[in-house]
């Protein structure tokens, strides 16, 4: 397949970038560098198979190039996270929602047969019931303007799939549990990598809410989810939605914050801020797309702690 992934000098777009080479499809990435030059990109632009366009998904005439000759397009780009949507609204207004209609649309009307988006259980907020789970038929109930904007166009995309489209037109929607390891564009804002970064190197941490459940997924393993999707018989994919993660790796933050101390070992500080209400709380069931395309994790998160720490320069590097 010939792919367009927009965001792939991402996190996890960069970690998808290499996986879609190695299994042979080609590769072109649209991306604006919105966090800098990304150095593991020109390891690959002596790759016939691989293409770098760098702009912005809100450039129309951009956009219209970009999907010439594409087979499928990996919608990954946008602005991420609570904190970053919070700082600047309008531009995640018009990047997650108003480009990414607009970039479908053309996508669409250019013949693009495949039209996978990265949407996030974020959108699920809390759960009303606390000893359940969370599944793709549970109500929605975003409470930042980040998961709005993800649930806003999960719902534009559903909607276009009223128009009768055959289901290889129709668009695939994956909800990624939150991510983790290690990426050639490091993420150090996400729980896992942040608390053992910070235990690795500070030896104490501050742990907001340690009773609010979130699901966790490896950056490899939601790549693997994604080149599944794009692999899967059209008619098992297209118009559906699918959380993307393991049943079992559903964490309270206090859990995973055990399990990076038993990792690192020694004398660590841990404070305890005592929360009553998180407006997220979600603990998510995995179980659709296990039994409807066979998606198994490889990496658990105590994997990831080991990959992180492996990755990070000795403490007293970490110190200076
Ligand atoms: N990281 C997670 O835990 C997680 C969880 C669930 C869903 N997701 C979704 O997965 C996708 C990728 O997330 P990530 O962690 O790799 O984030 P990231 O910020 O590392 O990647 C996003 C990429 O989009 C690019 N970008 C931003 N605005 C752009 C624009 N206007 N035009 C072109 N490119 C633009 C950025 O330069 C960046 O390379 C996002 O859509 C995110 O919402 C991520």
């Amino acid at each position: 397949m010939h792919v367009l992934i927009t965001g792939g000098a991402g996190y996890l777009g960069s970690v998808l970038t290499r996986h879609l080479l190695d299994s042979h499809h080609e590769v072109r990435v649209l991306d604006n560098l919105l966090h800098g030059p990304q150095d593991h990109l020109s390891e690959l632009s002596s790759l016939e198979t691989f293409q770098f366009i760098e702009g912005d998904i809100r450039d129309q005439d951009l956009v219209r190039k970009a999907v010439i000759g594409i087979d499928a397009v990996v919608h990954l780009a946008g602005i991420v996270g609570d904190p970053a949507c919070a700082r600047e609204p309008e531009l995640a207004q018009e990047v997650n929602l108003d480009a990414s209609i607009k970039l479908h649309k053309t996508a669409v009307a250019s013949g693009v047969k495949r039209f996978l988006f990265a949407s996030t259980c974020s959108n699920y907020g809390r759960m009303t019931d606390l000893e359940g789970y969370v599944n793709e038929q549970s109500e929605l109930r975003p409470v930042s303007l980040y998961a709005r904007s993800k649930v806003e166009f999960e719902q534009h995309l559903l909607a276009e799939c009223e128009h009768g489209l055959p289901p290889a037109g129709l668009p695939i929607l994956l909800r990624f549990a939150t991510l983790f390891g290690t990426s050639p564009r490091m993420r150090f804002d996400l729980t896992v990598n942040e608390f053992t970064r910070d235990l690795v190197r500070d030896r104490r941490l501050v742990v907001y809410g340690e009773q609010f459940w979130r699901p966790y997924v490896h950056v490899f393993d939601a790549s693997r989810a994604i080149l599944m999707a794009l692999e899967a018989p059209a008619e098992d994919v297209g118009g559906e939605v699918f959380n993307v993660g393991d049943t079992a790796e559903n964490y309270k933050k206090g859990q995973l914050v055990a399990m990076i101390c038993d990792a690192v070992g020694g004398h660590l500080e841990i404070e305890r801020v005592k929360k009553d209400e998180d407006p997220r709380d979600y603990r998510v069931s995995f179980e659709r797309i296990k039994n409807s395309l066979g998606f198994a994790i490889t990496k658990t998160v105590p994997d990831g702690i080991q990959e992180v720490m492996s990755s990070l320069p000795v403490s007293a590097e970490l110190a200076s």
